[in-house]
């Protein structure tokens, strides 16, 4: 029985829908309410069970290692002045059986790239992708639901839902057989089609547990939509050699790499949010 306890995080985009905010920091490390989008998807992967996060990281990888790493002056600073629940909260990020790698992806030559950047520390073991700007509200949390999927299925696993067939050019979309309920068989997968040519409206989201064959094909794939290494035709060859099910994850994503889906995030986490929850919904409220 395999069991999945590596999890790569690709947070070297270019964030070009989000600049100027994205200039100088990656897009995962935006807040919502008070946290950074990548300490979200951290958290989930330990929920999961994962201990090894690896990070993949772009031009401003400073700001990810410095958010994962022990802040020698603030936390004496923080001492000093005797604030010691804040102290808690920056040297608890994290439990403390966590290790964090880091790797550069030296160019932004697609999210296939980025996941094939961390093949040597990966090495042959099954392993979770996730992406940080699909912020996913839900309980048990996305990646423990394809965690404990995996442990029955022991193959590639995509988190996907429906979206509106106006939007299909901005997703993988695939063709799949229904297996089980909640899971469909893959039978093709096409990066970011048109409504028209769409083989479906069922849609790829930022949540992937891949069989470590995905280097094998990422390295030999050329270059596909938008010019760049895409880990949905990754993901197509590999269909010819191994079983790929499509997971209908129960949550509420946001679209974190969009103002829209980040707005809507900051809202409804910010309703939530124990501190501040109640007075910002009298605020809205009063608009
Ligand atoms: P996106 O497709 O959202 O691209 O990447 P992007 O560059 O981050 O953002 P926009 O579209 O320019 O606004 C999906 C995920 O893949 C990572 C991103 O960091 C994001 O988590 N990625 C993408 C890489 O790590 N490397 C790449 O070369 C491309």
């Amino acid at each position: 029985m395999k069991k999945i306890n590596k999890a790569v995080f690709p947070v070297a985009g270019m964030g070009t829908r989000f600049l100027p905010a994205t200039k100088a920091s990656p897009k995962e490390m935006m807040p919502v309410v008070d946290k950074p989008l990548i300490q979200y998807a951290v958290e989930e992967a330990v929920a999961a069970g994962i201990r090894d996060m690896i990070f993949v990281t772009g031009r401003s990888k400073r700001a990810i290692e410095d958010h994962f790493d022990k802040a020698y002056e603030l936390e004496s600073e923080l001492e000093r002045k005797g604030k010691i629940e804040l102290l808690n909260l920056v040297q608890n990020l994290l439990p403390k059986n966590i290790n964090c790698i880091y790797i550069r992806q030296p160019e932004a030559l697609g999210l296939g790239h980025a996941v094939l950047c961390a093949q040597s520390v990966i090495g042959n073991e099954p392993f979770a992708v996730l992406l940080a700007d699909d912020l996913i509200d839900a309980n048990p949390p996305v990646m423990k639901q394809m965690v404990d999927a995996f442990a029955t299925h022991q193959c590639t696993i995509l988190g996907v839902q429906e979206v509106a067939r106006a939007d299909t050019a901005s997703y993988g979309i695939v063709a799949s057989t229904p297996l089980i309920e909640g899971f469909e068989s893959i039978t093709r997968i096409v990066e970011k089609p048109s409504p028209a040519t769409a083989p479906s409206t069922l849609a790829v989201v930022g949540r992937y547990i891949l069989s470590p064959r995905i280097f094998h094909h990422l390295a030999e794939i050329e270059t596909g939509s938008s010019d760049e290494i895409q880990l949905t035709d990754g993901i197509q060859a590999m269909l010819a050699g191994e079983q790929v099910l499509a997971y209908r994850y129960r949550g509420k994503r946001y679209d974190c790499g969009s103002k829209l889906g980040y707005l809507e995030a900051t809202v409804a986490f910010g309703l939530h949010h124990p501190e501040v929850g109640m007075a910002f919904a009298a605020s809205l409220k009063n608009r």
